[in-house]
Order: C-alpha cells, then sequence, then structure tokens
C-alpha cells in the first residue's frame, strides 16, 4: 500500500511517499481502508522529534492520527463491525498511520461516521473533538450557566470546543485574529476577544473553566481570569506529574515533569484554582456520542482546506503555519 513515512527525525523533514507491507491485523481490529486523512499539529510534534520522550516512535514508520474510512476486513474477536461501515477514529497512540491506503484499528476506538458528513468532513473530526470533550465534558464536567475561556477559537480544537460548550449550556469567552472574529461568532462564542488588539485578562473575570491550547506567558496569564475553585485545563504543557503516572513516565521523567510544571502549579495552589495538563486519548464510546451531536445537527465541521494524498506535506506545512480556520485534511482515495 502506498504511504507517507517519517525516515528521520526533523522539523520540516519531508515524508516519503513509499510503497509499505500491509499492516497486520489483531483480533479486535478493523482493517480501514483510508478516505481521508485529518492533519493535527501533533503530527508535525510527532514529526520533529519534540514529542520522542512521551511517544517514542522508531523510525521509519507512517504519521497520521485522524481517519475516516471503510472497514474492509474485520479481525476474529470483533462483533459490532462489518466491511463496508462507513467509520472514522483517532487511531491509538503507537498504531497511527492514517496518511496511508489502509489501517487498522482497534474496534473500540472506532465509531460510525456521522451520516451527514463527507469522508473528509468525518476525519477532520476526531482528534479535536476528543479533545475538547475529554476536557470540558469529562475533566472540567462543565455545567450550564458556567464560564469558559476556550483560547484560539478558530482551530481545530477551538472550532469544536465553542459548540460542545454553548451545547453544554455554558457561557463561551475566546480569543482569536481580527480575521477570524465572525467565525468564532457563527459557531456561537458569546465573548470575543482579537487577541491583536486587546488583552483577555482585561477583559475576563471570575471564569469557572480555561482551555489553555497557548504558550507559557498565556498559560499565566490565563489563572488570573478564573474564580476561586476553577479550574485551567492545558493542552499545550506543561505535563504535570498526573500524567507523568498516567503514561508510567520513568522516574527522571517524572521529575522533570514535576520541575517544569512547579510554577504554574504553585500559582494554580495560592489562588485556590486546580491546575491540570490533558494529553487526549483515542475513544470510541465518547466517539459515538459525538457523532449523535454531528446527527442532530448540533454541532458541524469547519473545514479550512483539502489536500489531495500527493500534497501530504503540504497539507502538513499548511497546519504547521499556524493560521489554519478549523481543520486542514488530505483525501485519500
Ligand atoms: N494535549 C492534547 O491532547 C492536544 C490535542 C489537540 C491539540 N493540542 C495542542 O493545542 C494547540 C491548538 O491546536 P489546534 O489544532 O486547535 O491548532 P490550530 O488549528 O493549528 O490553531 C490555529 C488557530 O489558532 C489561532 N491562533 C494563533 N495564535 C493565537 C493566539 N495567540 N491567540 C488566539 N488564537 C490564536 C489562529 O487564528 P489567527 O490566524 O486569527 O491567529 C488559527 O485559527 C496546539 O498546540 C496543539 O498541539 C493538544
Amino acid at each position: 500500500m502506498k504511504a507517507f513515512v517519517l525516515d528521520r527525525y526533523g522539523k520540516e523533514r519531508a515524508l516519503q511517499l513509499t510503497d509499505m507491507p500491509m499492516p497486520p491485523l489483531r483480533d479486535d481490529d478493523v482493517l480501514v481502508q483510508v478516505h481521508a486523512a485529518g492533519v493535527n499539529l501533533l503530527d508535525s510534534k510527532i514529526r520533529s522529534g519534540e514529542f520522542k520522550l512521551i511517544l517514542p516512535y522508531r523510525p521509519p514508520f507512517i504519521l497520521g492520527h485522524d481517519v475516516a474510512g471503510t472497514v474492509v476486513q474485520v479481525g476474529a474477536s470483533v462483533r459490532q463491525s462489518k466491511a463496508g461501515d462507513e467509520v472514522y477514529a483517532r487511531a491509538d497512540d503507537f498504531r497511527i498511520g492514517t496518511f496511508a491506503e489502509f489501517l487498522p484499528v482497534k474496534e473500540a476506538s472506532l465509531a460510525l461516521k456521522p451520516e451527514g458528513l463527507t469522508m473528509e468532513e468525518a476525519a477532520s473530526v476526531p482528534l479535536v473533538a476528543l479533545t475538547a470533550w475529554q476536557a470540558l465534558v469529562e475533566r472540567a464536567r462543565l455545567q450550564k450557566g458556567q464560564k469558559v475561556f476556550i483560547q484560539a477559537g478558530s482551530g481545530g480544537v477551538g472550532t469544536f470546543a465553542i459548540q460542545l460548550a454553548k451545547h453544554l449550556g455554558a457561557t463561551v469567552a475566546t480569543t482569536t485574529g481580527t480575521g477570524n472574529v465572525a467565525l468564532v461568532k457563527s459557531l456561537g462564542a458569546d465573548v470575543v476577544i482579537d487577541y491583536k488588539t486587546q488583552n483577555f485578562e482585561d477583559v475576563l473575570r471570575d471564569y469557572d473553566v480555561v482551555l489553555n491550547s497557548q504558550d507559557s506567558k498565556t498559560l499565566g496569564k490565563s489563572l488570573r481570569v478564573l474564580k476561586a475553585g476553577g479550574k485551567l485545563i492545558s493542552i499545550s504543557g506543561p505535563p504535570d506529574p498526573d500524567f507523568a503516572r498516567e503514561i508510567d513516565a520513568p522516574a527522571y521523567m517524572k521529575l522533570a515533569v514535576r520541575l517544569l510544571s512547579s510554577p504554574v502549579r504553585r500559582k494554580a495552589r495560592a489562588r485556590g484554582v486546580d491546575y491540570s495538563f490533558l494529553f487526549m486519548k483515542a475513544n470510541g464510546g465518547q466517539l459515538r456520542e459525538i457523532t449523535r451531536l454531528f446527527d442532530r445537527g448540533v454541532v458541524r465541521p469547519v473545514i479550512d482546506r483539502v489536500f489531495p494524498f500527493e500534497q501530504t506535506n503540504e497539507a502538513l506545512a499548511y497546519v504547521e503555519a499556524g493560521r489554519a480556520k478549523g481543520k486542514v485534511v488530505v483525501t485519500v482515495r
């Protein structure tokens, strides 16, 4: 099968389009013929080697986390899925590789594709939607009437998180550049801060939850917009000791993570707020809930650009530039 392979770590290292053997199918896997693959910043961070400690992939390997496609074969213990099903998924860590014609996916990690979505639209959803779900529903337990600040509302995570938070009944504040103000308003954002002309810390007060996706300076300022008892959930670091425990990190890494996150944890404690780092995981059950939101028209996909398979490197470069409005997708088939 044809696949885009990373043969060596490196910033801007081009993926090589090569023929790869068909990956083996485990008993609890389904084999998905890939129609479209979503592109994420995680792909470019893995390519540069930034994630080597957390996700120690050994090159050569196929990159790509988000997939939409058709089931062509099922493993011996698969009970629900069958050939012909149209599905989507965030591939499990250490079993990624959606920039390819075929991918085995654990049945427990996938869901039926929302009916009204094209394959490209479906492929844009899993990683960012699960991130928003795991931050706002699972961890923050966001309630009706609460106030949430979602940074970078025009990005992949932000465009879904705003819609999910509105569905949960929260008041949503977000930041974006001047050109994307109308987009985030159309998604339901109640308070829109143009980060080019305004400081969010001058505008927002007494928030229950902040979803931080930006740099450490932004993280520090985010503490100040929370009320006592509020939650600061960061998806852009620094990792915290709970995360290091969760991934069973070696002792030296646990220590490094403790030291790295100690300033923000200390400041958070002093203000009576909770700091935690989130690294999203594949989850078929949650993805099924997300399918229902699309099927009911509660949320919609936001796609910036679709690239042909041959231009997977260009798609990665486009995402890396940091200006995407919503998601970037590659059509594989
Ligand atoms: N830990 C996890 O599980 C996890 C999961 C998903 C993502 N992430 C991380 O979360 C971050 C966001 O991911 P993403 O996929 O949503 O990114 P993205 O789609 O690439 O974000 C691009 C958007 O960010 C906006 N933006 C850029 N700088 C901004 C700023 N200073 N303030 C507000 N908005 C700004 C841009 O709007 P303008 O063009 O108007 O500037 C653009 O629309 C990344 O660091 C990613 O790696 C982590």
